[in-house]
């Protein structure tokens, strides 16, 4: 039998150790259940494989589903309570000819600008979001020849869409960025999606490309004239998203 306890108190077997649990003694809240739910304090794995096989690649993460990250994080549920409560105001069109901005009588959705809290938690995203369009359009030849499509970006504004609201077809060629406090023509428009759970609402590129994406996903098109788009009506639940305008 290959079986005993080393002088330095480790118990050694020279074959398998079959027992359904193994209990960390100084922490019975503390288990490991190869084949239930296991509870560990720290862990560290260097490779991962969610729903599949593992790659071996030390540091890949593989999942056949999505990665949610502050799942059941109450400081988010509570940021999106804020959004709710606060002040929103009819949106506004700005008509470059007369130099005024104005409601429509159709029924427009709501908005309101962001806080620097709500700001502070969006740029990161806003930023990965447009090195990813920078990557895709950098120009050949590199050097002093590779140009950045985007590098600032407008303050992120909130838009809710209550049943029965739209957004007319319009491009996002926007004047009102051109001059101070922003100062830069928006050449990159991205809308962060804040839910999916409504109908209608689709996001729509000239006049028949429908998109809707799911919850925490961001849409970036060029601004220009090139793109018109809109808004469809929601027709049950609220919309909510966030939109940003890069130069
Ligand atoms: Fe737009």
């Amino acid at each position: 039998m290959s079986l005993g306890v080393g002088s330095d108190g480790i118990f050694y077997a020279y074959n398998h150790i079959r027992t359904p649990y193994i209990y960390d003694s100084n922490n019975t809240a503390y288990y490991f259940d190869g084949n239930n739910t296991s509870v560990m304090n720290l862990v560290t794995v260097n490779s991962l494989g969610v729903g599949t096989s593992v790659s071996g690649t030390t540091g890949e993460i593989r999942a056949t589903n999505n990665i949610t990250a502050y799942y059941s994080d109450e400081r988010l549920k509570t940021r999106l309570g804020k959004i709710e409560n606060r002040e929103w105001r009819p949106h506004t069109w700005y008509n470059a000819q007369a130099g005024t901005f104005g409601s429509e009588p159709t029924m427009e959705l709501d908005v309101q600008n962001t806080t620097d809290e709500l700001q502070n938690l969006l740029t990161p995203f806003i930023v990965q979001m447009g090195g990813i369009y920078n990557q895709k359009v950098l120009f050949e030849g590199g050097g002093e020849r590779t140009q950045q499509i985007m590098n600032k970006f407008s303050k992120v504004r909130f838009n809710r869409y209550e049943p029965g609201m739209i957004m007319r077809c319009h491009m996002d060629h926007i004047r009102s960025l051109f001059s101070p406090p922003e100062q830069g023509i928006p050449v990159l428009s991205m809308i962060i999606c804040l839910n999916d759970d409504y109908e209608g609402g689709e996001l729509v590129f000239w006049d028949d490309y429908k998109v809707k994406p799911a919850a925490g996903s961001i849409i970036a098109w060029p601004s220009l004239f090139l793109y018109p788009h809109r808004v469809d009506e929601v027709t049950s639940g609220r919309r909510w998203s966030a939109v940003v305008w890069c130069w």
